[in-house]
């Protein structure tokens, strides 16, 4: 399989490509933005856009696969790659399969799942050789997933208005942050789910309710986010709308969920988490069950507290974990990034005690109640955040066995490792949803006295570009780590 272009880094944070220069080659001059160039695409970058050389030029192309003959608009182009919107297709891949529906969220569900799966493998064992220079990285085959589609237990979608002036509830049109595309059927989402988002478009439309504009920022709805407890069977509505008022009980009736809530906010950010929630029928917590070391575990989840977005997979993902975590009963665990403590109460099961540290406060408060629903007494949570929480944790609590740390996409800071390292942890379990920042992540642990014992994919996340992955590093046998 051909690499991605040479010399493209991934962006830290989003585990894109970055705007790192490429080594000195023969190429045609920077494209103008807007220019239309045709790329041969021969790779899929980090992050899933497909890579070509246009005259030696080296493009991104977004929603192309290796194989691919395109035409394709600049957007911004650097000295040495530039990033195109694909506008047409000239010959597709050999690879290519007939999407099932259109979803700016399933980019890859043009190829083969098989295909899917061997190229997340790949992008792991690459980024951790580029970006955290091991030779022979020890990647394990990636673990399938079991539903390639209408797996998501959590959906954000938003309002807008289509060309005739209809409200439209659904996703960003690929690169566009002002148009919203209606969504006829969510391949990822359950049919509840769609059932849940088919109503409160009707109702809103039949309330002559206006989109917010993202330009303007007038207008009163945002976005509808729902979610559903896969085990449980709870499903739970989220209107986000701008100040103003709302027959709130007549939408409560129209939405076919267990619970509806209603957020209102004033901030003009891309966001459901601001402003404050009201519960307008049902419990505003979710309720979902995990199935993990024979035990069945029960979480309520607050509406912005994170949980994956897989559960069947989160199953597998945290076995996973608590495999390599080898857990014999007398351990002192910490949970870093413990969200409402999911990996923390699994781990519970197999440790003296587990301590989890989380920065949003309701997801602790959740974690602890958490522990409760379950009768487990032998875990812990701190709020905080880890960049300062750590000296003071270890200060509280002393030294910890085993470290498991599940941070967001952009990995952790080398000063949070630092600190990591200060635990001396015989073994660190890192649950990474990013290869890219789980690599030179992964370099600092290992100059610092572990080894890269093992790292497992996971695919949490069919038909698109995301790699989950577990990692272990065990304290190489007398070495102080730090
Ligand atoms: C990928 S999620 C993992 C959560 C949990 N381990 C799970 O599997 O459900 C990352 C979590 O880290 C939290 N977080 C992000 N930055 C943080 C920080 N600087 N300190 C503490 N927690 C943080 C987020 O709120 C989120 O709950």
């Amino acid at each position: 399989m051909p690499e991605t272009a040479g010399g493209a880094q991934p962006d830290r944070r989003s585990g894109e490509h970055r705007t790192d220069p490429f080594p000195a080659a023969v190429q045609r001059p920077r494209p103008r933005r807007g220019e239309e160039l045709e790329v041969t695409i021969d790779s899929l970058a980090h992050g899933g856009a497909g890579v070509g050389r246009a005259e030696g030029f080296v493009v991104f192309v977004r929603g192309a696969v290796p194989g691919d003959r395109v035409r394709a608009r600049v957007g911004k182009a650097k000295r040495s790659f530039a990033e195109a919107s694909l506008v047409e297709l000239l010959e597709p891949s050999a690879e290519r399969i007939e999407p099932r529906s259109p979803h700016p969220g399933a980019p890859w569900q043009v190829l083969p799942y098989e295909r899917q799966l061997q190229e997340k493998e790949h992008q792991v064992r690459d980024a951790l050789s580029r970006f955290g220079r091991f030779a022979d990285p020890p990647v394990e085959p990636i673990t399938p997933a079991l539903e390639p589609f209408r797996y998501r237990n959590n959906v954000e979608y938003s309002f807008g208005s289509s060309d005739d002036g209809e409200l439209t509830l659904g996703f960003h049109r690929a690169g566009r942050w002002d148009l919203i595309d209606d969504l006829n059927e969510d391949i990822l989402a359950s049919e509840r789910v769609d059932a849940v988002r088919e109503a409160v478009r009707q109702w809103c439309r039949e309330q002559g309710l206006t989109p917010y504009d993202r330009e303007t920022h007038e207008g009163y709805l945002r976005n509808l986010v729902v979610r559903e407890g896969r085990r449980t069977g709870q499903l739970q509505a989220r209107l986000v709308t701008s100040k103003g008022p709302l027959p709130a009980d007549e939408l409560a009736a129209a939405v076919p969920a267990d619970s509806v809530l209603w957020s209102q906010t004033e901030g003009v950010a891309e966001t459901t988490r601001e402003g404050k929630t009201r519960t307008l029928k049902g419990s505003t917590s979710l309720e979902e069950q995990l199935h993990l070391a024979g035990e069945r575990l029960r979480f309520r989840i607050s509406p912005d507290a994170f949980f994956q977005t897989n559960t069947e997979m989160a199953e597998r993902l945290y076995t996973t974990a608590a495999e390599l975590a080898g857990l014999a009963g007398r351990e002192r665990v910490f949970d870093l990034y413990c969200g409402i403590g999911t990996i923390a109460l699994a781990l519970s099961l197999n440790a003296r005690e587990v301590i989890g540290v989380e920065m949003v406060e309701r997801a602790v408060a959740d974690a602890i109640e958490n522990a409760k629903l379950n009768g487990i007494d032998n875990a812990r949570f701190y709020a905080g955040d880890i960049r300062t929480a750590m000296r003071p944790l270890l200060e509280e609590e002393g030294r910890a066995d085993v470290v498991v740390i599940d941070p967001p996409r952009a990995g952790l800071s080398q000063k949070v490792v630092r600190r990591v390292l200060e635990a001396e942890a015989r073994r660190i379990v890192y649950v990474s949803c990013n290869p890219t920042t789980l690599a030179p992540n992964a370099r600092q642990l290992v100059d610092a006295g572990y080894e890269l014992r093992t790292v497992r994919p996971v695919d949490m996340f069919p038909q698109t570009p995301h790699i989950e992955s577990v990692a272990l590093f065990e304290r190489v046998d007398g070495a102080a780590p730090g």
